[in-house]
């Protein structure tokens, strides 16, 4: 059910009911015995004085001429109560009032049921009886030896008034506390709800992407705990989103280069005074272009599935001498017309629990970075390495290097060295640094001039050598 006027009437409400509630049980708990412990000691009080005006009443019964009105008097100021000296009709077995203490006013009490009661079963009774509308707390007490009965009665009036002053009290407590409550309640709850209301306006903030504006709350408690949340969620948000910005803008401007250039030598293709020479030059530039661009456009796609976590990587025994092989083939043609020399250097087999293609492509990478930052003449070595629980594919060169300030950051996505050997899109290193972190291990990067070493690390397999597996010469 919606309660109109949110967490501050909910809150008020809350309060009320429990404050009520607790009042309540306070009432039914106190109010009752209260009152049954005043009328017990009343008629405790009672029970003792009757006690002792039967004792006096025997002493009297041995003088010759007992003044039962005299006694009766006494004995009333004594217990400060009324008293009502019975005797029993012979014959009927009815009462029949002897003495009275009662002044005028007081109600006729002929046939008093406690005192009958303590005549019939001959022991002393207590209770408490109404006369006229009135409470009363009466004792009687059977006379022995006369078998007459003793009655003493005490009007409660006194002790329900202090009943009835403390309920007045409790009532009035009740009204005051319920009032503060819903008071309180309402005060606290909009305070919250104050919060509340920054947090929601933050969240629809960041919902329209302004990851400006922290989102602050002072508080210690969960509001404030939430308030941290939102502001941690606010800072990755505000990351991703510029790294998606920055991502576009980079793969829009390296796609728009390589267009560009083939938009211009298809222009010049189109010249019909070309030369054959020339117009062949040119066709192998655009082949050069598109190949550059198919090679982008399947980076891209790479990386946008690995963000989208739809990148499939299957974890099977990947013999890392056998990947280096076969990269160092794929590439000896390219090394050939580059002026470089191809060395695979794999005495021992090594073996990685990895996905066999990934861990191919990533090779790829790397042995194309090697051919292509380097100048002519430098020599590419491909070697695997075993340590404890790891292995590990190195593909290192004597070229030129990696200045030290750029070493860290090769790894992100279209980083490349300013003034390098070559141009790429610096797409190839964060690719396959992503794809190791995926297969459990990562690449990473040492140089100075002349050395150069570029190591995927990955997860090793125990497994024996398997069949057909041949070591390969350097
Ligand atoms: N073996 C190396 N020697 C010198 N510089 C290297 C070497 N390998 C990588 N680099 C530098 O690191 C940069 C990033 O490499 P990365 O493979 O990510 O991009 P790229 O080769 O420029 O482009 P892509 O691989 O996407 O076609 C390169 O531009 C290059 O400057
Ligand atoms: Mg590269």
């Amino acid at each position: 059910m919606r309660i109109p006027g949110g967490i501050r009437v909910k809150l008020a409400l809350a309060l009320l009911g429990i404050v009520g509630g607790a009042l309540l049980v306070a009432y039914a708990i106190v109010v009752p015995s209260l009152e049954r412990r005043l009328v017990a000691a009343k008629l405790g009080q009672l029970e003792g004085d009757s006690a002792t005006l039967a004792v006096d009443y025997a002493a009297l019964q041995a003088q010759n001429n007992p003044q039962l009105g005299d006694f009766v008097d006494q004995g009333s100021l004594v217990a400060n109560s009324r008293v009502v000296l019975f005797g029993i009709a012979p014959g009927t077995g009815e009462l029949v009032k002897l003495a009275d203490s009662s002044t005028t006013g007081s109600p006729e009490i002929q046939l008093d049921p406690v005192a009958l009661q303590a005549a019939r079963s001959v022991s002393t009774v207590r209770a408490r009886v109404r006369h006229d509308g009135r409470e009363y707390a009466e004792v009687a007490v059977p006379l022995l030896a006369e078998g007459n009965v003793l009655l003493l009665s005490s009007s409660l009036s006194d002790q329900l008034a202090t009943v009835a002053l403390v309920k007045r009290r409790l009532a009035f407590a009740t009204v005051a506390a319920l009032v503060i409550s819903v008071v309180l309640g309402f005060a606290v709850a909009a305070v919250h709800a104050r919060r509340l209301g920054r947090l929601q306006r933050a969240a629809d903030r960041i919902a329209e992407g302004a990851f400006d504006e922290p989102v602050v709350d002072d508080g210690n408690d969960e509001v404030g705990q939430l308030a941290a949340s939102f502001d941690r969620m606010r800072i990755q948000l505000a990351q991703l989103d510029s790294a998606r910005k920055e991502f576009v803008a980079n793969a829009s401007h390296e796609l728009r280069t390589p267009l560009f250039s083939l938009a211009g030598f298809l222009e010049l293709l189109a010249d019909e005074d070309l030369d054959e020479a020339t117009r062949r030059e040119f066709i192998a530039t655009t082949r050069g272009q598109v190949e550059r661009l198919t090679r982008l456009a399947t980076d891209l796609l790479d990386l946008s599935r690995m963000d989208a976590g739809r990148i499939r990587i299957e974890h099977d025994e990947v013999g890392l001498a056998e990947v280096a092989r076969v990269v160092a083939e794929d590439f000896t043609a390219l090394a050939d017309a580059s002026g470089h020399t191809l060395l695979v250097d794999a005495d021992e087999d090594a073996w990685a629990f990895a996905d066999e293609e990934r861990v191919q492509q990533i090779a790829r990478a790397l042995v194309g970075n090697a051919l292509t930052h380097t100048p002519a003449g430098t020599t590419v070595r491909l070697g695997v390495e075993r340590r404890a629980g790891r292995v590990a594919l190195v593909v290192a060169d004597d070229g030129p290097g990696i200045p030290v300030e750029h070493l860290d950051r090769v790894f992100q996505r279209f980083y490349r060295v300013e003034g390098g050997h070559a141009s790429g899109s610096g797409l190839g290193l964060a690719i396959a640094h992503e794809l190791a972190g995926r297969m459990g291990g990562c690449v990473t990067v040492s140089s100075r001039p002349g050395a150069t070493a570029f190591t995927l690390d990955l997860p090793a397999v125990s497994q024996p050598e398997p069949q057909g597996a041949t070591p390969l010469a350097a």
